[in-house]
């Protein structure tokens, strides 16, 4: 059972009223929300070595453990990767019993690969990410999260934060790795996470990582499948503001959290440096958005846009899809670390929103400083400004 060295701090995310699957990258809370939202629950957790090997030798124990629950009462499987066959019991007890289930885990990967059940639509899906700035309030501290990112450990004891990513990195590899039966392929793995960390927040290049980590190509696109099944790690696609744009430029990667960006990069005991910064902000920036939309069920896609004169857009989300009568809405988001907003940053959002072909329902600049401004078109605010509108809905 996870211990709560603070007081709990309330989750974004709202409990479904259907049996739903719950994924996200390990130590984001997981265990410690269904907890709190499902106190009465009969939670069983695979973790236990008796249990597991109860339910492995015989699935058809979990009715005989769900025993007279009610109609409708909630079961929780915590771990649910461990023991992927059991999901044909779920299955069946979700039809024969209407029991409801909350299945946790920490990817889908695993439970694909165990050749699961995904129970066809029975199961709505969930992500947890680590912690938003909103879900911190006023202890939110903007330059230590930063450097040492979001995950509910590390904002519990920010002092120990090296040595708590140092081994949350090491606990990831060797767990995905040894699944993966890559085990004799744990350097180049290492390498190569380690420059998809240092590159955190910029276009990739698979061909030149796979030179720089000296592995194939082919092994670069696996270990890049692996990161992103695990969801340590996420594609931004550029955006392509028309249909005549020939070809679209590479995405851009960017690791679900900063701390853990600057583990993998192998950075942990040297200082970071502005330009680094700037990455972890739009990093923190992505973050957001990605809790936004898994709470709203909104799902808006984002991108990163290039103008054809090569000057980038940090963040485009489609508030409303392209048509064959209607142009895209889109909003825009310039990300700045710095502590005083320079109105040069404002050129390329006005330049897209000129640009034909797009409706610009709002353009949104993001920077460090404490102030609000409105020039002209562009709203310039702090990044915690800009959490408090996303998240009230007040952007899309
Ligand atoms: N809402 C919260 N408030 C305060 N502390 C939290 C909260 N959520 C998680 N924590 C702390 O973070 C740590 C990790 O949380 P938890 O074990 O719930 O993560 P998890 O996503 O289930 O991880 P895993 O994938 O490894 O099972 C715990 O020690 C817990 O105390
Ligand atoms: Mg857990």
């Amino acid at each position: 059972m996870s211990f709560i060295a603070r007081p709990y701090i309330r989750r974004l995310l709202k409990c479904p009223d259907v049996s739903f699957f719950l994924f996200g990258p390990r130590g984001t809370g997981k265990s410690t929300w269904l907890r709190h939202i499902l106190p009465d629950a009969l939670y069983l957790d695979l973790l236990d070595a008796s249990l597991f090997l109860e339910l492995s030798r015989d699935p058809h124990r979990l009715e005989a453990m769900g025993n007279d629950l009610a109609d409708g009462a909630w079961i929780v499987l915590d771990e649910i990767q461990k023991i992927p066959a059991l999901l044909d019991e779920v299955h069946r007890l979700i039809e024969s019993r209407n029991w409801r289930f909350a299945l946790c885990g920490s990817s889908a990967r695993k439970l694909r690969r165990g050749g699961a059940n995904l129970l066809a639509g029975r199961a709505i899906t969930l992500n947890m990410e680590s912690f938003s700035a909103a879900e911190l309030g006023k202890p939110f501290d903007l330059s230590s999260t930063l450097e040492w990112g979001l995950l509910p450990m590390v904002q519990r004891k920010p002092e120990q934060a090296p040595d708590i990513l140092a081994a949350y990195l090491d606990t990831h590899i060797r767990e995905e790795i040894r699944q993966e039966g890559l085990l004799r392929n744990v350097p180049p793995f290492i390498r190569c996470m380690a420059i998809a960390g240092q590159f955190n927040g910029q276009v990739v290049n698979m061909q030149n990582i796979a030179r720089d980590a000296a592995v194939a190509r082919s092994t670069v696109d696996t270990y890049f499948s692996i990161i992103v099944d695990t969801l340590l790690g996420h594609f931004l696609p550029s955006w392509r503001a028309g249909l005549k744009v020939r070809e679209a430029a590479h995405p851009k990667f960017y690791w679900f959290d900063p701390g853990v960006a600057r583990a993998a990069a192998g950075w942990l005991r040297d200082p970071v440096d502005r330009p680094w910064e700037g990455f972890s902000l739009e990093t923190l920036v992505y973050h957001e958005l990605r809790i936004y939309n898994e709470v709203s069920r909104k799902h808006r896609p984002v991108y990163y846009y290039r103008t054809p004169a090569g000057v980038e857009v940090d963040f485009i989300i489609e508030t409303s899809r392209r048509n064959s009568s209607k142009v895209p809405h889109i909003v825009a988001v310039e990300v700045k670390r710095a502590d005083k907003w320079n109105r040069a940053w404002e050129k390329p959002l006005l330049s897209l929103a000129s640009a034909g072909g797009v409706q610009a329902k709002r353009l949104i600049g993001v920077y460090t400083g404490e102030r609000s401004y409105r020039f002209g078109a562009v709203e310039v605010m702090p990044f915690e400004k800009f959490c408090e509108l996303l998240h009230n809905g007040g952007l899309f």
